[in-house]
């Protein structure tokens, strides 16, 4: 029996993916989770479709190895650049009938048109989710009256993963790109936080957009979604343990890990250390 035998996996570059597990723990608190923070390379957000998708494999091989099957990319950048990819050609040959992967994109994109009254969409991610137009093409599918405009705040993933978020300095990054994206439409009124990091972020968004903004991330969206996924799919759904358990692993210094980890979880957490390749 593999360790972590039916614990659903969760993924981020870094600490982004605990704003989705804090949720999911918090609706679905039946299950045994396993998170993996690949911080020893994160932030992916810069880093070629290639690279993004190669680290991402291993990630999810190394969640296989640990007895999960079913994976969450509770990352952006990794559901913009490898899910499809795994989806398509790697899980079938690592026995895809047993095994799921899942990403945050989707379940967001079908749910974005019950926020929106404008019609007019706002998306802050990292270069490589923006680059992909995973959204604008995600989104078209569901709600074909939407416009999506985009904005790539490269800064705000490092700000958040060397906590130094809260602060002036931050606020020029945060102030400069909320201006860029509203002067592409005055008329977005939802802004989505496309990028499992930035939840930390929104009470300083909230300063600088227009009062009856509404911002929205992604945690009980995708929350949610788990838990109508795993209804609709008992197959995978008994394949999941329920002992309400949560392991914490991190590909850097698991001392760090835990240190850092509290701000985003609220909780504190004990980690240990993984080897991905
Ligand atoms: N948290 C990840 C996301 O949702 C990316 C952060 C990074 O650049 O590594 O896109």
């Amino acid at each position: 029996m593999q360790q972590h035998q039916g614990s659903i996996g969760i993924f981020d570059s870094g600490y982004g993916g605990l704003t989705i597990l804090k949720e999911i723990v918090h609706l679905l608190p039946q299950y045994n989770y396993l998170y993996l923070g690949d911080n020893a390379r994160s932030p992916y957000g810069t880093r070629s479709y290639e690279t993004v998708y190669q680290y991402t494999l291993q990630a999810v091989n190394w969640f296989f190895k640990q007895g999960c099957s079913l994976v969450i990319l509770a990352c952006n950048t990794a559901s913009a650049k490898a899910l499809r990819t795994i989806q398509q050609n790697d899980l079938p040959k690592m026995g895809g009938l047993h095994h799921r992967v899942l990403g945050v994109i989707r379940p967001t994109s079908e749910i974005i048109g019950s926020f929106t009254q404008t019609g007019n969409v706002g998306l802050f991610a990292t270069s490589g989710t923006v680059q992909s137009q995973s959204y604008v093409i995600e989104i078209k599918k569901f709600f074909p009256y939407i416009q999506v405009f985009q904005e790539a705040c490269p800064m705000w993933v490092p700000l958040i993963e060397n906590n130094e978020f809260d602060n002036a300095g931050a606020d020029y990054f945060i102030q400069k790109h909320v201006n860029q994206l509203m002067a592409q439409n005055s008329r977005i009124d939802t802004i989505l936080l496309g990028c499992t990091h930035y939840p930390l972020l929104k009470d300083r968004i909230q300063k600088y957009v227009p009062a009856n903004t509404t911002i929205l991330a992604q945690g009980t969206i995708v929350a949610h979604s788990l838990q109508n996924y795993l209804q609709r799919h008992p197959e995978i759904a008994h394949k999941c343990t329920q002992e309400s358990t949560t392991h914490y692993y991190t590909t850097d210094n698991p001392i760090e890990f835990n240190q850092k980890a509290s701000i985003f979880f609220g909780n504190s957490i004990i980690s240990q250390s993984a080897q991905l390749t």
